[in-house]
């Protein structure tokens, strides 16, 4: 392609470290449908003969058959995918072909096809998201009343409700999307057109690209659209902000598993056993959705230390923006189909739930409450009369209500026998009916809203 500047060939070295063909393949569909996109415009501000123009559409269409049928083919000469295609291109028109790159560099090509495929990315990563939350909003709805222990610390501290728990999952996945939206929205401008760098002298029509490729406009400015990589930094913080929230899901999911919690079991289809110990039934899929997130983030800082030092407009650094951006999207799909399949058929054990909510004192803070309504105590006072009648019966190894009432009225006499009605779980969370509280009236209140949501889209 510049063999009219240089004497000798690019050495065996030059050619495999130069090559990005292995990984940019991956834009085949893209870079012929930008082309197409490019040559129709060429045709009709008449740069290019309606003759040559059709032709090359013809040819681009036959590779598109072969890509599709046989893979791209690998050659380390052709580099990456732009010269790929063109080299077949004119392999298969003739010298009509060598007209398609009229007003145009692979530098504004790389940045279009790029574009193009993050956008794509961006649409199935919330497309699985999506189905996520429907099955996230389908368990809460079983279980808006279903009580387990709440953590702070990992220390039992008020009941809640499993389907709130869930819930708290779904506003995650939510603020998710949204971000995903505004990147989307962020990326939609069409850098065809800024050629090399400069722009350029043909009268080309970047409005007309830009529609037929799907974009909302043209970028504005030549050296910023051909270096720019933040759609790409905005898909990764994405990618890697879902694979935080479905890591702590995961983290979740396998302490409730584990043996002492038994809170759930997780389906066989996503778990494994061991080859020593028969009794196994390791949550290997939510590690590995845990273990994962580590790999997202790690592409999100490699190309942020990729794009950080570079001058305008394009370095060949830039190619490497490809393979992490790749690897995240593959791990993505796969860590939310996971995490889908673990939220839909996992087993939830409600007993054992309720059972750990009832240890542990989640309803101290609701004798302390009571304390104040029905005693009139100011509330670092009741809090203080709590924490002896919360000793005492750690001291008999018994739940509070299992306190006769003559010993918690020797803690405080204003204490009467109405407090047992304050200190069961259920009296407990149907108490939290504040806007967005654990009450299942609220929590009802909320899955009907996020339904509607998902529903609606
Ligand atoms: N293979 C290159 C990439 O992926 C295409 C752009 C090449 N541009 C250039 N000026 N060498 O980034």
């Amino acid at each position: 392609m510049w063999g009219g500047r240089f004497a000798d060939g690019p050495s065996a070295i030059m050619r495999e470290i130069n090559a990005s063909i292995p990984f940019d393949k991956a834009l085949w569909h893209e870079d012929i449908a930008a082309s197409k996109a490019h040559a129709e415009m060429l045709a009709s501000q008449g740069i290019v003969s309606a003759d040559d123009v059709a032709a090359i559409k013809r040819g681009l269409d036959t590779i598109a058959e072969e890509f599709e049928a046989d893979g791209v083919p690998e050659n380390w000469d052709l580099e990456d995918i732009h010269m790929t295609t063109e080299a077949r291109l004119a392999e298969l028109i003739g010298s009509a072909a060598g007209r398609l790159h009229t007003a145009r560099s692979r530098n504004d090509q790389v940045a279009t096809d790029f574009k193009l495929w993050v956008r794509s990315a961006m649409e199935a990563m919330d497309a699985g998201l999506r189905e996520l939350q429907r099955a996230l909003v389908a368990r809460a709805g079983e279980h808006a009343a279903s009580i387990m222990p709440g953590f702070t610390h990992l220390q039992t501290a008020q009941p809640v409700t499993l389907g709130h728990h869930l819930m708290a999952y779904y506003e995650m996945l939510r603020r998710d999307r949204s971000r995903l939206s505004d990147a989307r929205a962020r990326l939609n401008e069409c850098p065809l057109g800024s050629a090399a760098l400069a722009g350029t002298g043909f009268p080309i029509d970047r409005e007309m690209t830009s529609e037929a490729l799907g974009f909302d406009r043209p970028t504005a400015n030549s050296l910023d659209a051909v270096s720019d990589r933040d759609f790409a930094l905005d898909y990764l913080y994405c990618a890697s902000t879902t694979a935080l929230h479905l890591s702590r899901l995961a983290e979740e999911m396998i302490i409730w598993a584990s043996q002492p919690f038994g809170f759930i079991r997780m389906p066989d289809s996503l778990s494994t056993g061991s080859s020593i110990m028969p009794q196994k039934k390791n949550p290997d899929a939510a590690e590995l959705v845990r273990g994962h997130a580590g790999r997202v983030i790690g592409c999100a800082n490699a190309l942020m230390i990729t794009m950080k030092g570079l001058p305008l407009a394009y370095s060949k650094d830039m190619q490497d923006d490809k393979p992490p951006v790749f690897e995240a999207a593959s791990l993505m799909t796969l860590c939310i189909a996971a995490m889908t399949g673990m939220v839909a058929d996992s087993t939830f054990n409600t007993d054992r739930m309720r059972e750990a909510a009832e240890l542990g004192y989640a309803t101290a803070t609701d004798l302390a409450d009571w304390l104040v309504t029905q005693a009139d105590i100011p509330f670092r006072e009741a809090h203080h009369i709590t924490g002896a009648a919360v000793k005492l019966a750690e001291s008999r190894n018994v739940g509070l209500a299992e306190l006769p009432l003559a010993d918690l009225q020797a803690i405080d006499t204003r204490i009467d026998e109405r407090v047992f009605e304050a200190l069961s779980v259920d009296a407990s969370v149907a108490a939290r009916a504040s806007y967005g509280g654990t009450a299942p009236e609220q929590v009802k209140l909320q899955v009907e809203r996020a339904k509607q949501a998902v529903e609606q889209e």
